[in-house]
């Protein structure tokens, strides 16, 4: 028997960063059609370039839309509401995407519903695996954002720690560009540290001490800008030893040491951050979200470290950015009854919804 679309046919569209993406989901939470459009035109600059981002979101927008509801199967007239990323993100990208959204919704007298584009990789995982609900502890990490969540039910975040400065993505992005691999540094790193002696160099973890207690303020916060600078520090001393001057010039075999200790820092924390707080919170389900959840070795460690909990993340198409967690933060969103106004905009620092900070803030002296 043939699948049958359920109701509401929602569409999500993706254009907070450099991916334009669409998809249609249905009422099963069903992808119908899903497109994700990279763009490559950063990949000369090592990095996003605002302005060319908004102007390749405008150029692919119509084009995406139209490849998304090909693949499902339907027209523009069957979508009953529109979602789209508002916030956070690039503000030229993200107008982009609000801009169109409400011009055909309201052209099509149908609702449309703004999304946080952070709560939509929250929702990620469940697209793949309908157990990946909560209560769950999330580590979300992207190239913007470190979030470190206790989700009691959808829709009621309870925040535990956030970076302090860059974003786990960032840093890998960073660590790239100083070893001269290319954009984006994430995939980049991971495929060259797989090659790295894991006994070569040890970098110190951030912001993590075995003497830290629950209620201290950095207990579950996180920082990526000294180990940044701590690599970039190893990658120099390296560089003069071998003749070479600039990190970026080391041999691959080399890199791949540098990148390795790197990540394994990097992760350790991640890892270490998440698992304090599936003690505390005695919540043994994780979901990772975010571009850096494609990693491989987070995702192993994440789970080779919770032998009795389970890990949720969802496939790397999905985990990076993409139409389909936002058609599904989306539908969260609209069966609440909570839809777009007609002044409604894109915010580049939208706040996340439903996140409770209070407990928190109390624990973080003010300085
Ligand atoms: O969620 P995302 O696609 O876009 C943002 O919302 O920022 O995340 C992009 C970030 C980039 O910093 C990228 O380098 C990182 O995710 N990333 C990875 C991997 N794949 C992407 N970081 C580590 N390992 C990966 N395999
Ligand atoms: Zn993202």
């Amino acid at each position: 028997m043939s699948y049958e679309p359920r109701r509401p046919l929602i569409l999500g569209l993706e254009t907070s960063c450099d991916e334009t993406s669409a998809a249609v989901i249905d009422g099963n939470h069903e992808i119908l059609g899903h497109v994700i459009l990279s763009q490559d035109v950063h990949e000369v600059y090592g990095g996003v370039v605002p302005e060319l981002a908004a102007r390749a979101h405008l150029q692919k927008v119509d084009a995406v839309v139209a490849e998304a509801l090909a693949r499902a199967g339907v027209g523009l007239q069957a979508i009953d509401v529109f979602g789209v990323t508002a916030g956070p993100g690039l503000i030229g990208a993200l107008l982009v995407g609000v801009c169109w959204t409400k011009a055909v919704a309201y052209g099509r007298g149908r609702p449309w519903v703004p999304v946080h584009h952070m709560e939509a990789h929250l929702f990620a995982p469940s697209l793949e695996d309908p157990e990946a609900e909560p209560p769950f502890v999330s580590l979300l990490v992207s190239g913007g954002h470190t979030l470190l969540l206790h989700a009691e039910t959808w829709g009621e975040y309870t925040l535990l720690g956030r970076t302090r400065d860059d974003a786990a993505g960032e840093a890998f992005d960073k660590v790239a560009k100083l070893l001269g691999l290319p954009y984006p540094g994430g995939p980049a790193v991971e495929t060259i540290a797989r090659e790295g002696d894991p006994g070569r160099h040890r970098l110190t973890r951030p912001m993590l001490r075995g003497n830290q207690r629950p209620g201290d303020a950095d207990f579950y916060d996180f920082s990526f800008s000294g180990l940044k600078t701590a690599v970039g520090n190893l990658a120099r001393r390296v560089a003069l030893d071998m003749g070479t001057g600039d990190p970026a010039d080391l041999p691959d075999s080399e890199k791949a040491h540098i990148a390795r200790a790197f990540q394994d820092a990097a992760i350790d924390v991640l890892v270490s951050k998440t698992l304090r707080a599936v003690e505390e919170t005695g919540c043994d389900r994780v979901v990772l979200g975010g571009g850096v959840s494609a990693n491989g070795v987070l995702r192993s460690e994440m789970e080779r470290r919770s032998p009795g909990g389970r890990v949720f993340w969802a496939s790397p198409r999905l985990s990076l950015d993409n139409g389909a967690m936002v058609a599904r933060a989306a539908r969260f969103r609209f069966d609440r009854g909570e839809v777009g106004a007609l002044d409604g905009s894109a915010s580049a620092g939208l706040a996340f919804p439903g996140l409770s900070t209070a407990s928190r803030e109390a624990a973080i002296p003010r300085t």
